[in-house]
């Protein structure tokens, strides 16, 4: 028999209610002769308000023995901006080399999309993971007066720029748009711009049956409201990315509809799948959250780890789901019970 062993840190707000339905979903999609292993690591905003800690190097290293990990949402408003994004999310994103952040777009039957009875929305972005203005390479001098100059620089090394655009390469070949699309912005952050522009421009002669295309970042707001058929496969630097993606999940079906997939291709550490929406403390235990974005993410976690059958039922679950329960009201588990009664059945 085969053994999945997953990580789970359910975090907080409603992190532990999403997570719940995500798991009941994979206990029910996953093939007989797989044993599911799962270990809870307590990690997120109760942590830290018991203990000051955020991410112990111990749970670390006991992090990195799993095949991967499902993360629910991190943060509460009593815990001060930054601590736990830098302390804990950031932190696993670094530590465990995920450099390519995987964030699909498709447009969902029945959502209230403002671009909803358009077919045609289904692209993903690829979002460098490791580099960019999120590395905290910055630093303030004369901090809190008058005079204060603040840095926040954007980092971006040839090797990290390479390996994500290869990935975005790789993956837009194997889809059947074949289309690739770098998101930046090197009229203005000419030497950023350039590192990428070129890298894209070089690799791409590697993968002469995917099309290309470049558009700035602003320019590639619009498209995405106005035209995003146009879109296959984005990639784009860390900020940029994550810019786009909420965009891209407002359009394509909301928030509680968008998954996300922290990879490390290479496997040399697990990979982390989480919904795209936070925490959202304002409706925690009151059974509203919708658990689709968790249960979308383990979609992911299933194709990442060869489970390609399992994931496309979970995806095939959603769309009808969707499809089915429009206009009704639905509690977290009601929806994480119909979602595993369809990918068993
Ligand atoms: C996301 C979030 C994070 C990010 C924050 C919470 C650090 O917005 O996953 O998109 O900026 O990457
Ligand atoms: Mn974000």
């Amino acid at each position: 028999d085969r053994t999945l062993n997953l990580a789970v840190i359910p975090g907080d707000g409603i992190g532990p209610e999403v997570v719940a339905q995500g798991l009941k979903v994979l206990e029910a999609v996953l093939p007989q002769d797989v044993k599911l292993e799962t270990h809870e690591y307590d990690l997120g905003a109760r942590r830290w308000h018991a203990t000051g800690e955020t991410l112990p190097d111990a749970e670390l290293e006991r992090l990195k023995e799993h095949d991967a990990i499902l993360l629910g949402a991190i943060g509460d408003p009593g815990v001060p901006s930054g601590i736990l994004e830098r302390g804990l999310l950031l932190k696993l994103r670094f530590a465990f080399d995920h450099f390519v952040n995987l964030r699909p777009s498709r447009l969902f039957p029945n959502t209230d999309s403002p671009l909803a009875g358009r077919p045609d929305i289904d692209f993903v972005v690829v979002r460098e993971g490791t580099e960019g203005p999120y590395v905290g390479n910055g630093g303030s001098i004369r901090t809190g007066t008058p005079q204060e100059v603040a840095n926040e620089v954007s980092v971006n090394t040839a090797f990290g720029v390479e390996r994500v655009v290869r990935d975005a390469y790789e993956r837009a070949r194997a889809r059947t748009a074949k289309k690739l699309t770098l998101v930046h912005k090197n009229n203005v952050l000419v030497h950023a711009g350039h590192l990428w522009k070129n890298t894209f421009d070089r690799v791409g002669q590697e993968y002469p049956e995917v099309s290309t295309d470049y558009l700035h970042v602003d320019a590639a707001t619009i498209f995405l409201v106005t035209d995003p058929a146009r879109f296959d496969v984005i990639v784009t630097d860390n900020l940029f990315g994550d810019i786009i993606t909420d965009l891209a999940a407002a359009v394509s079906g909301g928030i509680g509809l968008a998954a996300s997939g922290n990879i490390n291709p290479d496997r040399e550490f697990p990979s982390m799948f989480e919904p795209v929406h936070g925490s959202a403390p304002d409706i925690a235990g009151s059974g509203k959250a919708d658990p689709t974005a968790t249960v979308l993410s383990v979609a992911l976690l299933l194709r990442h780890l060869g489970f390609e059958a399992e994931a496309a039922r979970i995806d095939e679950a959603v769309t009808a789901d969707l499809a089915e329960r429009a206009g009704t009201t639905r509690s977290t588990q009601e929806t994480g019970d119909a979602l595993a009664a369809r990918v068993a059945g």
